[in-house]
């Protein structure tokens, strides 16, 4: 990154917790800085997307190696600024390091398409891909076996509605929506709530019916055997044209082209 960070007057500071001694003061950025920080990353960022995961993966790697080969002096520093005993910090830093080793040599394999067993031949699952993407896709070989397109769709987040979703309807390319409950952020908002009260049904089953209701699918997580039951009642649930416009008014559709949002 090419930024020049200024340095200011600050505030922030690692202090010794055992002994209360002032280590280290870093300086506080302007917002000026944050923004220049943030062009740098943004012209470096398409340099580092066109890289090949292999390479990308190679790098990432590297700096697992990188940590374990400087273990002593990371963990010395991470018990310094955080008060952890000498030998959770060293563990903390070989778990970093396997970590980051881990994904360096899988992420590759991890980051290809997933083929779907189907009977008529071979269906890809892609994630996060925009009409860009997508369009970029068909063209290249084997692409037109794209089925699935998995990404970010919820009340709070309708960008999709604007392009992706017309485009996929016409490609014949099935949408599927992660988050579809916004992590359960949504759950709260209130007038989901009273559309929920109308009906008898709970804010979680409103927010995957209307999921279903737009023709998408929903994989909610739950590690709750209440909640995946909750859930499944959403299948069930038909939402009223009332019911669909007084989602719309608290959730507008969009009003343009919005970039993909990602979780
Ligand atoms: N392709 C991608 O880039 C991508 C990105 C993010 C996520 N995903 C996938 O999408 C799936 C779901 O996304 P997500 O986990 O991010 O968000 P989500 O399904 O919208 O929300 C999951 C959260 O909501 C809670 N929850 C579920 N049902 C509930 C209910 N009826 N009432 C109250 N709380 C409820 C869960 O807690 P409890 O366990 O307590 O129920 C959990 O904390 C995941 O399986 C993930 O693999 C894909």
């Amino acid at each position: 990154m090419d930024a020049h960070v200024t340095a200011h007057e600050s505030p922030i500071a690692t202090v010794n917790p055992y002994t209360g001694e002032r280590v280290r003061e870093f300086p506080v950025l302007s917002a000026e800085d944050v923004g220049r920080a943030i062009d740098a990353a943004h012209r470096g960022f398409p340099n580092w997307r066109a890289r090949s995961t292999a390479d990308r993966g190679a790098l990432v790697q590297r700096a697992g190696r990188l940590m374990r080969e400087r273990k002593e002096e990371l963990a010395h520093l991470l018990t310094l600024e955080v008060g952890k005993l000498i030998d959770s910090s060293r563990a903390e830093v070989d778990l970093a390091s396997d970590i980051l080793t881990y994904y360096g040599e899988h992420g590759p394999e991890l980051l290809e398409e997933q083929p779907l067993p189907v009977p008529e031949g071979t269906a890809l699952l892609v994630s996060n891909l925009d009409v860009a993407d997508m369009t970029e896709l068909t063209t290249l070989p084997g692409g037109d076996a794209a089925a699935v397109d998995q990404v970010l769709y919820n009340l709070s987040r309708r960008g999709i509605e604007w392009d992706l979703l017309p485009w996929c309807r016409e490609a014949e390319v099935a949408v599927m929506a992660y988050s579809p409950i916004e992590q359960g952020r949504i759950l709260e908002v209130e007038a989901l709530g009273a559309v929920a009260r109308a009906l008898g049904a709970t804010p979680a089953q409103v927010a995957l019916a209307w999921v279903l209701e737009q023709g998408v699918a929903a994989i909610p997580r739950s590690g709750s055997p209440d909640h995946v039951r909750e859930n499944r009642g959403a299948v069930d649930l038909h939402l009223p044209t009332e019911a669909l416009d007084a989602l719309d008014e608290a959730f507008p559709p969009p009003g343009g082209p919005t970039p993909l949002e990602m979780l």
